[in-house]
């Protein structure tokens, strides 16, 4: 696949006092992005937080486990667009990052490791892949106190054993609170 890659850096786009209409579009698209993740993680915490509530950390797993794809599916229609969440160290393998996923990833570490702060850290940029133009939108992901019982270091027993039985191939433990645990990618075809 021959990826070409268009235009980016966002501070650019800001400083700039000739806005062209690309770069307006991006801005708008940017504004975007960030709205429909916050819908989408909004959905998926407030989900994951009546689950806790009722049954604990084990009955939370199957929202993790089954709602949050429906809710990745519904979240994206609203908004005609592609939502997914994706780590460097996936617990289902199907969230496993693509090449360019990857890298942003690892952009983010790096970024971090240099002391930006995680909640505001994001990537966008516009490519065109087999001729189609794409926008490409990652929005970095940490780790809150909440995560910690299924994505910690050390979890409950019950959690742990249906943690195992449903992700065998699970590497999305040993998290502490602060560390980048992945990001949620929004995609966008604009022709
Ligand atoms: C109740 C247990 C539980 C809690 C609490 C939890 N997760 Fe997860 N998380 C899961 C499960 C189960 C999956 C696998 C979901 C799937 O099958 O797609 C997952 C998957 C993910 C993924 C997708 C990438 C991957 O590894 O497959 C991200 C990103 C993620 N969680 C972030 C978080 C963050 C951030 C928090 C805290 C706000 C959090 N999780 C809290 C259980 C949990």
């Amino acid at each position: 696949m021959k990826i070409i890659r268009i235009s980016i850096i966002l501070s650019s786009i800001l400083l700039s006092s000739a806005v062209s209409a690309t770069e307006v579009n991006q801005e708008q698209m940017l504004q975007e992005s960030r709205q429909a993740i916050q819908q989408f993680a909004k959905h998926l915490k407030g989900e994951l937080k009546a689950a806790m509530k009722k049954g604990g950390p084990v009955n939370a797993i199957q929202v993790c486990n089954e709602k949050a794809m429906d809710i990745t599916a519904s979240e994206s229609q609203k908004s005609s667009v592609t939502l997914s969440r994706t780590s460097l160290k996936t617990r289902n393998p199907e969230n496993t990052p693509e090449a360019w996923e990857k890298t942003v990833l690892q952009q983010f570490e790096e970024r971090k490791s240099k002391g930006e702060a995680l909640k505001k850290m994001e990537f966008s940029e516009i490519v065109e892949v087999k001729g189609k133009k794409q926008f490409r939108y990652m929005k970095a992901m940490g780790i809150s106190q909440a995560c910690l019982h299924c994505h910690g270091e050390k979890a409950l027993p019950d959690v742990s054993a249906e943690l195992n039985k449903l992700y065998p191939d699970d590497k999305a433990t040993g998290y502490k609170k602060g560390d980048l645990r992945g990001a949620i990618v929004l995609i966008k075809d604009l022709n």
